[in-house]
């Protein structure tokens, strides 16, 4: 299998520049000029740009959450993928009661079999931290390839503080990482009983039951933890200008706090769950959406490098038949997520690049090449010789009308629904295998499912 990708101006974290690229047996083979090799397919990227395939490191496919589970599974959830040009996703898998990381390792990969359609890697979630789930901790780093762990401050299965301080000790020790949920969960239960008491539980109260106050604290302990253990941490979804705050502060004394975003907390704000009827219920999730101010430090955060990495937390549920199922009148009922795997990179596109609040180069490095190091995905994440082929045919000037139609996730809204946005992907190749191409006016799934593969992903060294 041989693809040379002619004229396309290769995009890396550093530099844009035209060339052509060739790809044989699913690797990046040569980059050049006028390169003559007698490739099986030709492509002609003219006016296109040739970019490293998005990674998206948090979703939560198939996860039982809430007392249901998120809609999308490894097959139709990696097939949107593939369609909005996300060609490795890092999915969380949560351990269950008296499972060993191993044992929820392998449970999440039974379910991948057969359905995943790009590669994938696991960030085993740390739920029942046994004595022996900790000591197992290095042998997930160095031998499962599942170096970073996910822990939650909030919810039921939150672990405590010396549980965190566990961790962190033992993910520095052979070079892993803690991600963590942060929110207060004592501050968000006392702002829930009091909107209980005052009868004011809609959707919008959901919000005001998780301030940004309540983030702000999380992220500021979690990195006193890591001053104290001088390890680090990743903080997921961070979505208020408070938190930035204290990652920032944290970051300008030398703590390792790294911090991700998603374009939620960038593009969207609080109003939306004023929206009519139960309509506010599509943007319950956790942390809320926040007000514009939160929106552009957070793009301020990126470009300052405080925020490296920009992900999805894709957690669909229906509006109709999820978030209803336990009624419309109480906003702590409503499953916690939202679907946003497929619209990831053209919305990075259109209202970062195009607005000129980040530039095409950062796109790509907080979607792919700084994703591909934090993370430990060593063959992924850049337009390089020797990498996966792992790329984005993207066409700048296609426009889309954003609407679930035309859209792959499996679930009945997206919270972008109208939105106009300049440029697409195209092409989507995973591994030098097409699996995804605009057809008309909306991109078709062209892959297999099972194509995908697990990745055994590297020890951190990055530190
Ligand atoms: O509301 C959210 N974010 N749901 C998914 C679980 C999580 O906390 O990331
Ligand atoms: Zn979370
Ligand atoms: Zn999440």
């Amino acid at each position: 299998m041989s693809v040379l990708i002619k004229n396309g101006l290769v995009v890396t974290s550093a530099s844009s520049y035209t060339a052509d690229v060739y790809v044989e047996n699913g690797k990046i083979k040569a980059i050049g000029t006028d390169l003559a090799y007698a490739a099986k397919t030709i492509v002609d990227a003219t006016g296109k740009y040739v970019l490293p395939g998005a990674i998206d490191p948090h979703t939560h496919l198939a996860m039982p959450f809430m007392g249901t589970h998120a809609q999308d599974d490894y097959e139709t959830g990696t097939i949107a993928a593939a369609c909005g040009g996300v060609t490795c996703v890092v999915d969380f898998d949560l351990q269950q009661k008296g499972e060993s990381i191993r044992q929820a390792i392998e449970r999440k990969q039974s379910w991948a079999i057969g359905k995943v359609a790009v590669d994938y890697s696991l960030h085993p979630a740390i739920m029942d931290p046994r004595p022996e789930v900790i000591d197992e901790i290095r042998d997930a780093i160095l031998e499962y390839g599942t170096p970073s762990f996910k822990i939650f401050m909030v919810y039921d299965f939150r672990v405590d503080d010396a549980t965190m301080i566990k961790l962190l000790e033992e993910t520095k020790k052979y070079g892993g990482l803690v991600q963590v949920h942060a929110e207060n969960v004592h501050m968000i239960d006392h702002l829930n009983r009091k909107f209980e008491k005052a009868g004011t539980l809609t959707p919008y109260y959901h919000a005001k039951s998780r301030p940004n106050i309540a983030e702000e604290e999380a992220v500021s302990r979690a990195a006193k933890m890591v001053e104290l253990t001088g390890s680090r941490i990743y903080i997921v979804h961070l979505s208020s200008k408070e938190g930035l705050a204290r990652v920032k502060e944290a970051r300008d004394k030398g703590v390792k706090v790294f911090a991700e975003t998603c374009p939620q907390y960038l593009l969207l704000d609080e109003e939306r769950y004023k929206e009519e009827g139960f309509n506010g219920a599509k943007y319950v999730m956790s942390p809320p959406l926040r007000t514009r101010e939160s929106n552009q430090a957070l793009w301020e955060g990126i470009n300052r490098g405080d925020i490296q990495i920009l992900a999805t937390d894709h957690c669909p549920f229906d509006i109709k038949g999820k978030k209803d199922m336990n009624g419309t009148d109480d906003y702590r009922k409503i499953p916690n997520g939202a679907p946003g795997i497929e619209t990831l990179l053209m919305l990075m596109h259109s209202e970062g690049v195009v607005k000129g609040k980040i530039t095409l180069e950062k796109m790509v490095d907080v979607l792919s090449t700084a994703t591909a190091k934090m993370f430990g995905l060593a063959d992924k994440g850049e337009i390089i010789v020797g990498k996966d082929a792992d790329i984005v045919i993207f066409d700048p000037t296609q426009k889309f009308t954003i609407t679930q139609k035309k859209l792959h996730m499996n679930v009945d809204y997206t919270p972008y629904e109208g939105m106009e946005v300049i440029g697409m992907p195209v092409e989507v190749y995973s591994r030098g295998k097409k699996v995804a191409q605009w057809q008309e006016d909306h991109m078709e799934f062209v892959g297999e499912k099972g194509h995908g593969r697990f990745v055994k992903r590297v020890p951190l060294t990055h530190f």
